[in-house]
């Protein structure tokens, strides 16, 4: 008992002292439970209120605290302090995660994986809520809660469903390319620190002269590419569910920190006005022969959350944090984020959301918002809310305006498909790939689109023999169905 009782003994909420945490009281011996047992009603209420509601995708994740590290001079690109000099350092978070799957599914699926950064400047927080891959399934974000009805469960029989994911895949043929990255040798990470992460959207630059130029995120991973094959994966699983996390927390445990590096591809307006294509399109990447990457410096991750509710499951990232500096793109994908995300977290952690301390920020902030459910700090003292005041409170900071967007065009709904290609990139990827990696494709969309109806596995074969002719050919053979030209057009 000598170091227990240096311990603080067990209260209530309110702090009054528990006398027994072993029995119930009850009338006598045998007798049934008296209500006045407040701590057995306590005990239980708050245990019937543990669960919160988790994200909507992206449920299942592991997170770590680490620093950034500037090491190349980017000033004539953007004047974030975060990347004022060479050596700067900046703590952040990080979490990574699986989508499709709820918050106990296991880690070695074949999914996309989410790559989320928090970065505490001292201009404020800046997200990165990013993917391990360059692309996205679509361009327009009223497809976003389809593609979750798809590939999360059947309303019907509650299982996954092969047939809904593929139906809803390959009617967008916009899909191929990210559906080609997740087929592909890549789509089973062996472990998070074994991933590439992206920003995929374009975002923006402003330097100190105000001038703006569209800039790509990418974190290369330090410890290199490593991927499971399908077989690998389902031996995993049957042992291990949480084999992304154990990778993460043991590694950071023992001494062997992760690190990321990362680099940026810039675009000038004049090269976005040349460019063949839309450079705000989330299914197309920037070449990079034409738009090489640019390093910047690295993040290293070397300390594991101490509670994972607190840190990992209230941690809440949102594409709209940024800083002066960095800014949106057109982009109409990033634009429905910069909404979504606070919502989202509006609804699972409540409006004071920015207080829980993994989320607030680390510099001084003196925001507007007062009250709202579990506001916990002083509610802004005595300070008056309104604007404008007298007394020279909640003053705005224009000088941090960006410079005008030009924008151009009639307002309408407007179709991107009429005119966009949607199969040269995931065609180049293919074209790429080594023969073993291009069977391994062939093989892997079989397996998984093998479960869908025919009518869907041959208009996914029409879609692949658009890219190219033996991306179609070679899944039609991996699936035992005879190719055929027409089915291109058919498709
Ligand atoms: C999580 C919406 C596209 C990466 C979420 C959440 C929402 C959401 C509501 C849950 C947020 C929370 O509860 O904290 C959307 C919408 C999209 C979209 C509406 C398209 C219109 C994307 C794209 C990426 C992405 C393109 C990557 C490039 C993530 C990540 C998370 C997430 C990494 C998990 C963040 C975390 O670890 O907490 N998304 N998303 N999402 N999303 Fe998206």
């Amino acid at each position: 008992m000598s170091s227990e009782t240096k311990r603080p003994p067990l209260a209530h909420a309110s702090g009054t002292p528990v006398t027994d945490n072993l029995n119930i009281q009850t009338a006598g011996p045998r007798g049934p439970a008296l209500l006045q047992d407040v701590w057995l009603i306590e005990k239980l209420a708050h245990f019937a209120r543990e669960v919160i509601p988790e994200r909507r995708m992206h449920a299942k994740g592991s997170g770590a605290h680490g620093t950034f590290t500037v090491t190349h001079d980017i000033t004539r690109y953007t004047k974030a302090k975060i990347f004022s000099k060479i050596g700067k350092q900046t703590p952040m978070f990080a979490r990574f995660s699986t989508v499709a799957g709820e918050r106990g599914a296991a880690d070695a699926e074949r999914d996309i994986r989410g790559f989320a950064l928090k970065f505490y400047t001292e201009e404020g927080n800046w997200d990165v809520v990013g993917n391990n891959t360059p692309v996205f399934f679509f361009r327009d974000p009223l497809r976003f809660p389809d593609l979750n009805h798809a590939i999360k469960r059947d309303p019907r029989t509650g299982m996954r469903s092969a047939d809904n994911n593929w139906d809803f895949w390959t009617l967008l043929p916009e899909a191929l390319h990210q559906v080609t990255i997740v087929m592909s040798e890549r789509g089973i990470p062996k472990s998070f620190r074994h991933m590439h992460g992206f920003g995929s959207h374009a975002y923006s630059f402003l330097n100190a002269a105000n001038e703006r130029i569209w800039v790509k995120f990418h974190f290369r991973s330090q410890q290199g590419i490593q991927n499971l094959t399908d077989a690998e994966a389902e031996a995993l699983v049957g042992k291990d569910r949480e084999s992304h996390q154990r990778d993460l927390y043991g590694s950071i445990e023992a001494g062997d920190f992760p690190r990321w590096t990362l680099f940026i591809q810039v675009m000038t307006d004049a090269q976005a006005k040349a460019f063949p294509f839309n450079p705000f399109d989330l299914t197309k990447v920037w070449p990079k022969g034409d738009f090489p990457l640019i390093e910047v410096g690295f993040f290293e991750l070397h300390r594991n959350p101490e509670n994972v509710f607190a840190e990992v499951e209230q941690a809440a990232f949102s594409p709209a944090n940024i800083v002066p500096g960095i800014g949106y793109s057109p982009d109409k994908m990033l634009q429905a984020r910069l909404f979504s995300y606070g919502d989202a977290q509006r609804y699972r952690l409540g409006v004071n959301h920015h207080h829980i301390p993994v989320n607030a920020p680390k510099c001084p902030f003196h925001s507007y918002h007062r009250d709202g459910a579990m506001r916990t700090d002083g509610n802004l003292g005595g300070t008056p809310t309104y604007f404008p005041n007298s007394r020279g409170e909640w003053i705005d900071q224009p000088q941090l305006n960006e410079p005008p967007l030009e924008t151009e065009g009639a307002a309408a709904h407007w179709d991107h498909r009429v005119d966009d290609d949607h199969w040269q990139q995931p065609g180049d990827l293919f074209r790429k790939m080594t023969p073993a990696q291009q069977q391994m494709l062939f093989d892997n969309t079989a397996r998984q689109v093998g479960g869908a109806a025919k009518h869907i596995q041959e208009r996914h074969i029409a879609n692949c023999a658009k890219a190219d002719p033996a991306y179609g050919a070679g899944v039609a053979k991996a699936l035992g169905i005879d190719f055929r030209p027409q089915m291109i057009a058919a498709g």
